[in-house]
């Protein structure tokens, strides 16, 4: 099958972030940093490496900061190079993105993940382009968005990274209605968005990747409000799904809800106890407090 390279993607940021309050009043939740990268970075570095070449954030009021953070930095630079301080150097620079290819555009109002997406359109033109939650982090071998660009290689249409969650957890997610099982890949037969346990099509839940063709824009054009009153990206997606055009994939990798304050201490932890730096003070660190804990019960 010979189908469009995928080289652009979008990444909507222009949510409240309402769960991280009183924090997200002034920094921007993409900004928060997990051990010393904010969320945003995670995000970009997994586009990278699956070859995105255009990045195109969907922004608000007060997220000026994500901008600047993509920026050079001359006075920081020339300060660091005065102070011998090459290393670091190198660190920043990983932060820097090529002039034009980085665009930020704005959501005026947050009329959901759905909106914020169509928000691009006049950007993505007649391509498939991916989308990615900066605030769903996954650790992988092989970056989720790569392992998903390959599939995608084989049944075109659109993809979405697919986790299995419990019955418990369905509420939080969209879930898919799976027509056929091949492994990784699942082609869907329906997406719910949010059921209640007893009403999930099954434990594969939508998570924060996405693959899309532009008929996707066509969908979000008719402006249909869902639940909450919003605009969502699923159900744009579901009304995919009668034409056979919507595939889930089961991505190797661990996944955190860094939207979640749990998920984000949860991933804090992780990816603090993964770095050679940090691992063994941390490790000592946990192991103590756990020890007390138990010896106070
Ligand atoms: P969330 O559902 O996590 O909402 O959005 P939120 O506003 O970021 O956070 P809470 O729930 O208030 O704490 C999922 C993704 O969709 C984006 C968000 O920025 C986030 O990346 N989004 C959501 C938009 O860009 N625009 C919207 O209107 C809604």
């Amino acid at each position: 099958m010979k189908l469009n390279k995928v080289t652009k993607a979008v990444f909507p940021v222009a949510g409240l972030g309402t769960r991280f309050l009183p924090a997200t009043k002034s920094i921007p939740k993409e900004i928060m940093t997990l051990v010393d990268r904010p969320l945003i970075q995670y995000a970009i570095d997994e586009a990278r490496a699956a070859g995105i070449k255009e990045f195109i954030f969907v922004t608000s009021r007060g997220k000026s900061a994500l901008e600047d953070y993509f920026d050079n930095a001359p006075e920081l630079e020339a300060a660091l190079i005065k102070s011998g301080k090459e290393h670091l150097l190198e660190v920043l620079k990983e932060t820097n993105m090529d002039s034009g290819a980085i665009c930020y555009l704005r959501q005026n109002r947050p009329m959901g993940l759905g909106h914020a997406v169509w928000c691009a359109r006049r950007l993505i033109g007649d391509e498939p382009f991916a989308v990615l939650l900066p605030d769903d982090v996954i650790a992988a071998e092989k970056p989720c968005l790569q392992q998903m660009i390959e599939a995608h290689e084989q049944t075109g249409g659109n993809m979405v990274a697919a986790m299995e969650v419990p019955p418990s957890k369905a509420s939080s997610y969209g879930v898919l209605d799976i027509g056929e099982d091949m492994g990784a890949i699942v082609r869907a037969k329906g997406v719910v968005e949010k059921p209640k346990p007893e009403d999930a099509p099954s434990n594969l839940a939508v998570i924060g990747r996405y693959i899309l063709t532009p008929k996707i824009l066509t969908n979000l054009n008719r402006m249909k409000q869902g639940q909450g009153g919003e605009i969502q990206l699923t159900d744009a997606i579901a009304e995919e799904t009668a034409e056979g055009n919507v595939y889930g994939y089961r991505f190797r990798g661990q996944r955190y809800d860094c939207g979640s304050k749990a998920g984000f201490l949860q991933a804090t932890v992780a990816f603090g106890l993964a770095r050679p730096d940090l691992r063994e003070e941390l490790n000592g660190f946990l192991h103590d407090l756990i020890s007390m804990q138990k010896a106070a019960q």
